[in-house]
């Protein structure tokens, strides 16, 4: 066989192969946080109320959440309510919450045999009674969980935990725990929600909208960000791993040129 011929044959296969089979297990990122956004357009496109697109999100979670521990992801976080979303209309918020209720009891038991726990980042006292009591069982239920840890950011905002950090830093100072002097970006880090959690390296934005929204403005720093236009309701698993591939054709500089980065010829 001609040579020619050698490359168009792996071509085709390449081409016929799914986005998972494309990705490389040994390049794979530890933390990937993801916006979900795009439910109240996935739902007033199908001219329904806003919330029909948060409930129909829960599949796309499902489906992300297992995608990504079928593959080996240690973290992921995903940004669940802002602290922003108060402020949309009652309605909205109430339903949003009771979703969150209804849907963390009755996924406990597909996180256990998963062997995925559960956290959460945030404002956590600023929800709702029955939100935070099924939220810390789920959490206390599944805390033993090895294989990956599914970060739910409720209630946050990355500039309130930042300004909380400081806070709780400050008070270290006045304490005499620690000096001034002594503050570096690691001892920092331990003050905000995330700390212990590896920075993601990956951050995903449903919707077409190009923006951070407060979301993990500190941790972000040299994330790869990768931007859909798909709505969050219609993002599956092959999305996941799509997002995926492109991260790993990027070249991560942190700051140094790309012949530094090439192994010594
Ligand atoms: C994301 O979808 C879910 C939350 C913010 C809770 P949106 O509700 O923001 O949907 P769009 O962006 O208005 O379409
Ligand atoms: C960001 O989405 C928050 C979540 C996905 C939870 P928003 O829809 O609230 O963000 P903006 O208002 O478009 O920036
Ligand atoms: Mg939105």
């Amino acid at each position: 066989m001609s040579r020619c011929s050698e490359i168009i044959i792996f071509s085709y296969f390449c081409d016929r192969l799914s986005y998972k089979d494309k990705i490389d297990i040994a390049k794979l990122p530890k933390h990937i946080a993801i916006i979900m956004d795009g439910n109240g357009r996935w739902a007033r496109q199908r001219g329904e109320d806003r919330v029909m697109g948060h409930r129909n999100g829960v599949t796309s979670v499902r489906e992300t959440v297992e995608a990504a521990a079928e593959i080996g992801v240690e973290y992921l976080t995903l940004y669940a309510f802002s602290t922003e979303n108060w402020n949309r209309p009652q309605e909205e918020v109430m339903a949003l919450m009771q979703l969150l209720v209804s849907t963390i009891s009755l996924e406990v038991k597909t996180l256990n045999e998963n062997d995925i726990r559960l956290l959460a980042i945030g404002d956590l006292s600023s929800l709702p009674a029955d939100c935070l009591m099924e939220l810390n069982e789920a959490i206390k239920a599944t805390s033993n969980n090895k294989r990956m840890s599914l970060v739910l950011a409720l209630s946050y905002s990355s500039r309130w935990e930042i300004l909380r950090a400081i806070k709780s830093i400050t008070a270290d100072i006045e304490l005499g725990k620690i000096q001034t002097s002594e503050i570096t970006e690691q001892n920092f880090e331990k003050h905000l929600c995330t700390s212990g959690f590896p920075e993601p390296e990956l951050m995903i934005r449903t919707s077409g909208e190009h923006r951070i929204s407060n979301f993990l403005l500190w941790q972000l720093a040299y994330a790869e960000l990768y931007f859909t236009e798909k709505l969050w309701p219609d993002f599956r698993k092959e999305d996941l791993y799509e997002a995926i591939v492109d991260y790993q054709g990027r070249e991560r500089r942190f700051g140094k040129t790309s012949a530094q980065l090439k192994p010594h010829s």
